[in-house]
């Protein structure tokens, strides 16, 4: 939730440090800070807001050092203030820490410190670590740094919950600690200067090289070296990982939000998804995965397992599945998942998607499969993040860096990667192969259909113009587009503020209905020739009570009264999804431009959820 950033080397830490923040700004914009080490110690400058408040803070000028730590903060425990922003400092100020995560018994290790004399002056769970630090520092003999690692050992031994934590000390002028424990955390290798981050992206400009630490893994940095130390303090040694992003796909280049340039960055995320694991008349290629015949034919239930947008994406993917493997596939979401004591097996497939592979409760819920026995396969587009790590087998969407709150890109991806290990299990276990055919084909074609689909901007434009001040708005499909009615919903409201609701069509009449009055709109999704008429009856139940329409189809309509029918290219309603969200993507991001709202950072909402 929050951003984590580090810098030590020969250039001043202050511009790197804020160059990073606001690049990790979408991960929490409440408050932010920094500290630096100056040759009388550690200076820190915090302020409440965005990162150019942090700027506009008149003492941060005097900070002149070359090692620093930074944080943007997505508050949890304590408003959004500067007594509660990072970084936060132990009571002698010789400590300063930044934190991602929670401190679950914070509240315990605050009395034991306030017992032993400490006192705090802020309401978070965050600066109980910079005063036990020091409280086990000063209890050691030594004074070296493995005494000081010892003391952040002993402190991270007494934490429950979730940590990424990164410390400076007077003592160690130029170095710094870092240490994690499921929450994100990565350390960028350069020449003469190393960084830490909480993703990829904020600092990729700066290097391509990139360390990922495991959970109670610490590391030392310096420089022109990184040490690692295994939870017993012994040393080891990590390889390096070469991250080949193009650096231009974390920039907003010519677009006026991250948001808009990734929904028109579809048809090259999904190429690059589809790389060479599919192609025409060729056996489906997933080398990542080693899944024979037996192993397929002895699953009984196949999970699927996510949170927000990954959930939808996991909703079509069941269809898929069932359909082309015919296994039973189940969609959980993961915090009801990992408390509510699934069936599960060694004869259980459990699949987890998340965009950024550290959402806090889908890793959870991953590692209860692992615990029961069950194959885990992860679906992530961040190489090396720690659901990846997790997982049995990890399969990557390659949709690029996405940056802007609402998941746009990553959403269309996951279902091009569930709907090609769909067809992938299919063949292995050998089913009915021309219909298998035909979805490659059709997979193969969805880039140059979404391009289509582009035309119809201006159209939407205007209609999100019209519908910018209602109160609510509904969504409506059958079958797989109610998969698609749930993401145009959640987008819409994620970035708008516009109250929404997804219904299965065929439920309005059994309560929702009675919502409907003059003027409310609903937004109708119809790609299944099957099921179109039955939807369409659905419309026109609540046209007569006077609801305005926006329709997404492929299909032929026929003179039905509808305000806007957006049209799209025809493919089979298994992957229709893929295109039939763009429509709702470009509605709700015109709606949210219209209210003049901050499109990639909705309030309250941050990129990954990193906390339960
Ligand atoms: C998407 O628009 C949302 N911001 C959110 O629902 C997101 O999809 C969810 O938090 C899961 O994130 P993940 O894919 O990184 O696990």
């Amino acid at each position: 939730m929050c951003g984590i950033i580090g810098y030590v080397g020969d250039r001043k830490a202050k511009p790197i440090l804020i160059n990073g923040l606001l690049r990790l700004e979408y991960r929490g914009y409440d408050s932010a800070g920094i500290a630096t080490m100056e040759n009388s110690g550690i200076k820190c400058v915090k302020n409440k807001g965005r990162v150019a408040e942090l700027e506009n803070c008149e003492e941060i000028n005097i900070l002149e050092g070359t090692i620093g730590i930074g944080h943007t903060r997505w508050a949890t425990h304590g408003k959004p203030s500067i007594e509660n922003s990072h970084p936060h400092l132990d009571n002698k100020r010789t400590t300063a820490v930044v934190h991602n995560g929670i401190i679950e018994n914070y509240v315990e290790l605050r009395n034991f410190l306030t017992n032993n004399g400490y006192e705090f002056f802020s309401q978070t769970d965050t600066e109980v670590i910079p005063n036990l630090i020091n409280y086990f520092y000063n209890k050691n003999e030594g004074k070296s740094k493995i005494d000081f690692l010892r003391a952040i050992k002993s402190t991270v031994e007494k934490l429950k919950g979730s940590f990424a934590i990164e410390i400076l000390n007077n003592d160690f002028k130029d170095e710094m600690f870092v240490v994690r424990k499921d929450s994100p955390m990565v350390i960028g290798k350069g020449v003469n200067e190393n960084y830490i981050s909480s993703d990829i992206p904020a600092i990729l400009s700066f290097t391509k090289d990139f360390y990922f630490l495991n959970d109670l893994e610490f590391a030392v940095l310096s420089k022109d070296n990184v040490e690692f130390y295994d939870i017993n303090l012994e040393r080891f040694d990590k390889q390096v990982k070469n991250i080949d992003w193009d650096m231009s796909s974390s920039e907003k280049g010519d677009y006026d939000d991250f948001m808009l340039k990734e929904i028109f960055e579809q048809p090259k995320s999904i190429r690059e998804t589809i790389g060479a694991r599919v192609s025409k008349n060729n056996m489906i290629q997933i080398d990542e995965l080693e899944i024979t015949k037996e192993y397929l034919q002895s699953v009984d239930r196949i999970y699927i397992v996510a949170c927000g947008t990954a959930m939808n994406a996991g909703m079509t993917a069941k269809k898929i599945l069932e359909h082309f493997c015919k296994i039973q596939t189940e969609i959980d979401i993961a915090s009801e998942f990992r408390y509510r004591d699934p069936l599960i097996t060694e004869k259980t497939l459990c699949i987890y998607i998340s965009q950024s592979g550290e959402t806090a409760d889908t890793i959870a819920a991953l590692k209860l499969a692992k615990e029961k026995g069950a194959k885990t396969i992860a679906i992530s587009n961040v190489i090396g993040s720690s659901l990846v790590r997790e997982a049995d087998f990890a399969l990557y969407t390659h949709a690029g860096p996405e940056i802007a709150v609402a998941s746009t890109k990553a959403y269309t991806s996951q279902i091009v990667l569930l709907a090609i290990l769909a067809l992938y299990f299919a063949e292995i276990l050998g089913c009915e192969s021309e219909e298998i055919e035909k979805l490659k084909e059709e997979i193969l074609s969805l880039p140059s259909k979404i391009e289509e689909i582009f035309d119809n901007t201006e159209q939407i434009r205007k209609f999100a113009k019209i519908i910018s001040n209602e109160k609510d708005v509904f969504f409506i499909g059958r079958g797989i587009d109610y998969t698609v009615a749930l993401e145009g919903s959640l987008k819409l409201k994620e970035i708008s503020y516009i109250h929404s609701e997804a219904y299965s069509a065929g439920e309005l009449k059994h309560g929702p209905i009675a919502l409907i009055e003059n003027g409310i709109t609903i937004v109708g999704i119809m790609t299944d020739s099957n099921l179109v008429q039955k939807t369409i009856s659905n419309l026109q139940e609540v046209v007569t009570r006077g609801a305005k329409t926006f329709i997404v189809t492929n299909q032929n309509l026929g003179n039905f009264n509808f305000d806007e029918v957006v049209k799209i290219p025809e493919i089979s309603s298994y992957i229709s999804p893929i295109l039939s969200v763009v429509p709702l993507q470009l509605l709700a991001y015109y709606i949210s431009k219209e209210k003049g709202l901050d499109v990639d950072k909705p309030r309250n909402l941050a990129k990954s959820v990193t906390v339960e």
